[in-house]
């Protein structure tokens, strides 16, 4: 059984409790960061512990923890599950008052957190990934702040299941004809030498992985350029790929039927993943 991390306590996962006017619970009123383990020790930890302190800032939510203590948690649950390789789950809501209220409760109410660990043994030398991924496109319904990492994740949910009945695992949304991102991850095609993904905006999530994946790509003198493109402009590309937290770099091989290249996954996605890999083992806490 694993023990998980709930406000401030470590609790075997049927013990820990949380109110049923939690505003997670009856309003998606929460945050949340993925992060992955490699060899026991978390991938990347800064890069989400600053932008967990962004979305709870435009949020106006309260931070219940500090950087360090943070840390800490992630590293203390690690060691109590023996994870080697998996992700932790970190998610803190606005908490609640007790009752149920569109008004955000008062001031002085603490947030919620919670953590656990997930076991995901063979994360790094994943078959999925040698295989590529086939992506349907679906329309982007979501709201217009999807540079916050709130928990409001029905819709990118039912696009996953949207994608699986098509056959596929994943779906890649669209908005005016431009690739936004994909249920989970950030997108990416490739052209000759270069990778194009879309720019940072209100638009999409600042992915951790993104960031350091498009450091790689230039240090290893890719050309990268970041601005919008169209389904159709990723169905005649050479190589596309997804970038997460939970999946690192993943080739996209496949998208609305069309088979990218020669239908496997080409040689810039495969390359980075392997630098991505590489270079954050190293630098992991
Ligand atoms: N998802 N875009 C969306 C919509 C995401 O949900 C995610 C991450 C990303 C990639 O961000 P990062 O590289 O920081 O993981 C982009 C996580 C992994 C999840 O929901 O499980």
């Amino acid at each position: 059984m694993r023990t998980v991390y709930v406000n401030g306590e470590y609790l075997p996962e049927t013990e820990a409790r949380i109110s049923i006017f939690d505003r997670g619970f009856l309003m998606a009123d929460g945050v949340y960061e993925v992060t992955s383990v490699l060899d026991g020790k978390l991938i990347d930890f800064d890069g989400h512990a600053v932008r967990l302190s962004r979305s709870l800032n435009e949020l106006e939510m309260k931070n219940p923890i500090s950087k360090e203590d943070l840390l800490e948690v992630h590293r203390e649950l690690v060691r109590l599950n023996e994870i080697d390789e998996g992700l932790v789950y970190l998610q803190i809501t606005r908490g609640s008052d007790g009752d149920r209220d569109f008004a955000f409760p008062a001031p002085e109410t603490e947030p919620t957190i919670v953590l656990f660990t997930q076991n995901k043994p063979g994360l790094a030398d994943s078959p999925a990934a040698k295989k590529g991924a086939k992506v349907i496109s679906i329309e982007d319904i979501r709201w217009g702040r999807r540079d916050i990492k709130t928990v409001q994740l029905l819709y990118p949910s039912m696009g996953k299941m949207m994608a699986k009945k098509a056959g596929c695992d994943d779906a890649w949304m669209v908005e005016d004809g431009f690739v936004t991102e994909g249920t989970s991850n950030n997108a990416y095609i490739v052209k000759g030498n270069k990778i194009i993904t879309r720019a940072l905006s209100n638009e999409i999530l600042h992915g951790i992985t993104r960031a350091a994946v498009l450091r790689f790509a230039r240090e290893a003198q890719m050309e990268v350029e970041e601005r919008n493109f169209t389904i159709d402009e990723a169905k005649q590309a050479d190589e596309a790929f997804t970038t997460s937290a939970s999946a690192f770099v993943m080739p996209v091989v496949e998208i609305d039927g069309v088979a990218l290249g020669d239908g496997t996954p080409g040689r810039v996605a495969p390359r980075l993943r392997e630098i991505y890999l590489d270079e954050m083992r190293k630098a992991a806490v």
